[in-house]
């Protein structure tokens, strides 16, 4: 017989009503019970899971908490118990009392890793990047082999004190050490930009190999982490090959109108126009003001250029694309921008050239390509990407990022915006 996934959950659910009930009758007899309290937060929390009830999950949690509290609740069921809380406060949000029920069971149990593990990615969530640091230093000291730690470290190391050198070997090792959690796209996607910015771009095609070996990225060359996997994927795109071709023709009918408004803009003053923060940029200086993202308008970009805005407004395909903005970019002579790959492979990136000087050249894949002034470049930026200014004058495009053309209605209504 096909016991099918229905089936299975439904039976699922009614083992864990009845355990439940059980739970229920024990504590009824013996209230405190802790046995008894795990068993029956142990059923809510797989009923909440199984109808994905936040109701559910809370009273769940409430049962964990009060088996926190317990003085009679035994050391390895404490430790247990509580380390379970914590994820399921996290996974509803609750960071803070994530961190206070971790507090609480590193007071306990100082030397178990797992704790300070979990307050480290606490830590994480919080944006307590250093705290973070601290915390997996300290399991390190307990455990020089937790993978989980090494990766994670490597992570922070890279990401927040900008240090690849000192990062690799972090990230290296907590890949290597066979830590199932350390198996992840973004130590992969670090470890690999590390040695790109220490020079070593061998080393950073091996990492990438590997990762797309494991799944982990689209391909060697696609490294997006947030992902549709059917889609077509290819770095250059023509703009005949896209459903948007109002959009795309009127863009580039104004485009002189759309130059001299952001250089009207620019000279009278600029001033948000603000500098890429992703941390990107080799040398020189490239700034962008955005004015609409995630399928929203940004007010105060608009305000300065309100006749592109006004323009961009009537062309629902260019501004509504969730995982996307539209930003006007400048980039100086002497720029160059790292190879690097955006975050989605559910949007193509159409840039239409207002201000080119010669010497400025973008490679997206194994393809060079200059822009022109008046024409669109249209690239999946999930592609590895690099920019090269060596002109003597500032570039300066409008960026339009479009829904990639395969995605159906539901997907753009239903995908999480970025
Ligand atoms: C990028 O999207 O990474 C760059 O190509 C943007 C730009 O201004 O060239
Ligand atoms: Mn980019």
């Amino acid at each position: 017989m096909v016991i099918t996934n229905q089936l299975q959950e439904r039976l699922q659910e009614g083992f864990a009503k009845e355990s439940l009930n059980a739970f229920n009758k024990i504590l009824e007899k013996s209230i405190k019970s802790p046995r008894a309290t795990y068993g029956r937060s142990g059923a809510l929390l797989k009923l909440a899971e199984l109808q994905s009830s936040n109701t559910l999950l809370q009273q769940g949690i409430q049962v964990l908490e009060v088996l926190l509290s317990n003085p009679d609740t035994p050391d390895a069921l404490l430790l247990k118990s509580g380390l379970i809380l914590a994820d399921k406060q996290r996974f509803r949000g609750w960071t803070n009392r994530a961190l206070k029920s971790l507090t609480f069971l590193n007071l306990r149990f100082p030397n178990n890793v797992d704790v300070v593990n979990d307050l480290g990615i606490t830590n994480l969530i919080l944006g307590r990047n250093d705290d973070a640091k601290k915390l997996f230093k300290q399991v390190l000291k307990l455990d020089a082999d937790n993978g989980f730690a090494m990766a994670h470290l490597g992570f922070i190391i890279k990401v927040s004190d900008n240090n690849p050198a000192k990062a690799i070997p972090y990230l290296k090792s907590g890949i290597e050490s066979g830590d199932k959690s350390a198996v992840d796209a973004r130590f992969y996607f670090h470890l690999g930009d590390a040695y790109q910015r220490i020079g070593d771009t061998k080393k950073a095609k091996e990492v990438y190999d590997d990762g797309a070996a494991k799944k982990l990225f689209l391909s060697r060359d696609q490294r997006s982490l947030y992902n549709v996997e059917r889609l077509t994927a290819k770095p250059w795109w023509d703009p005949e090959e896209l459903p948007y071709q109002n959009a795309i023709e009127t863009l580039q009918n104004n485009w002189e109108m759309i130059r001299d408004e952001v250089l009207e803009y620019f000279g009278r003053s600029g001033t948000d126009f603000i500098n890429e923060a992703e941390n990107l940029l080799d040398r020189g200086m490239w700034r962008q003001m955005t004015l609409y993202q995630r399928g929203e308008r940004n007010k105060k970009g608009c305000l300065n250029v309100l006749k592109t805005c006004a323009l961009l407004n009537n062309l629902q395909d260019a501004t509504n694309c969730r995982r996307g903005q539209v930003k006007f970019s400048i980039m100086k002579p002497g720029s160059h921008v790292w190879p690097h790959c955006g975050p989605t492979n559910c949007r193509l990136r159409a840039h239409l050239g207002l201000v080119i000087p010669d010497g400025v050249k973008i490679r997206v894949g194994n393809e060079t390509r200059h822009w022109k002034e008046g024409e669109f470049l249209i690239f999946d930026d999930s592609f590895e990407h690099e920019v090269w200014h060596q002109g003597n004058e500032n570039r300066i495009v409008l960026i339009v990022d479009f829904w990639h053309p395969e995605l159906t209605e539901h997907e753009k209504s239903a995908l999480s915006p970025i």
